[in-house]
């Protein structure tokens, strides 16, 4: 485990309006309040909470596609908001990201395997790398996930289900052999066996060394997925903590009541 990789300090994020204050009146939504949390390299962090609770800002923040109203991120020790542009897409390469929605993300007249090959196409010149090796590392990350060869050809828009969209997302995202991993519900459109197919493959990544903060709302998944786990509630963090922990003996009243809420057997 080596330093920090992450550095959430005092974030707040508000859709529309004007001011900065919490308390301002009037028009916009803080979808974050005072949100302060840190990451070192290698570690797992949950994020869950409600629908609305903030957690795709949360996500879309660190990538730098929201801007903080108040607070500040550090990715590796730098500011987000201090770099230049180059910089910042430097960064952005470090981390990879499944985007929550499978259907409005994914290049809709590539193939899959174009899907998954294209932003190694994009980086491979300044890497040195070559097209047969994206193409070879794509096809080991659609075998691994699990995704038909048949399918490999056929156009994202026409040819695929939801769960195996997601698939695309989650392959596209590890074909840069990211550092860190921002996964917004990667598995919420799979069924019980594809969900732990997905999982493995994010956990294999993990034990490599991989960083990895999921977002989700599946408790079970939470606990599997990540060692930490913070618990997002209209755009504040209500409890944070190991998992374990925080899920056998939760303090807040939230987390309780999305415990209770698991089904039972
Ligand atoms: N682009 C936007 N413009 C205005 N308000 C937004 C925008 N995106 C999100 N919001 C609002 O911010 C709040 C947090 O939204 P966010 O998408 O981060 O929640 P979430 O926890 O990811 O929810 P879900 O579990 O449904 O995906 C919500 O009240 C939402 O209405
Ligand atoms: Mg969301």
């Amino acid at each position: 485990m080596s330093g920090i990789s992450l550095n959430v300090k005092g974030l707040g994020v508000r859709y529309g309006g004007t001011g900065s204050s919490f308390f301002s009146r009037g028009e916009g939504v803080w979808a974050l309040k005072s949100v302060s949390f840190s990451m070192c390299a290698g570690e797992t962090l949950s994020v869950v909470g409600e629908s609305g609770s903030g957690k795709t800002t949360l996500l879309r923040s660190l990538l730098g596609l929201v801007r903080p109203t108040v607070g500040e991120i550090e990715l590796w020790g730098r500011s987000l908001a201090a770099m230049t542009d180059d910089e910042r897409l430097a960064v952005r390469r470090r981390c990879g990201y499944v985007p929550q929605d499978p259907y409005g993300s994914l290049p809709p007249t590539l193939t899959v395997l174009g899907a998954v090959i294209e932003p190694w196409s994009i980086v491979r010149g300044s890497r040195g790398e070559t097209r047969e090796r994206g193409i070879a590392k794509a096809e080991e990350l659609l075998l691994e996930l699990k995704l038909p060869e048949d399918l490999w050809g056929a156009r994202v828009k026409y040819s695929l289900s939801g769960g195996q969209r997601q698939r695309v997302a989650v392959a596209r995202a590890l074909i840069l052999d990211p550092e860190v991993l921002l996964c917004d519900e990667p598995t919420a459109m799979q069924d019980v066996s594809t969900r732990g197919e997905v999982l493995d493959v994010l956990i294999a990544r993990v034990r490599r060394g991989m960083s990895m903060i999921l977002v989700t709302h599946d408790l079970l998944l939470a606990r599997q997925a990540a060692k930490q786990a913070l618990v997002l509630y209209r755009g504040e963090i209500v409890e944070s903590g190991g998992t374990d922990e925080l899920f056998e003996r939760p303090s807040h009243e939230y987390t309780r009541s999305l415990l209770a809420a698991l089904p039972r057997i």
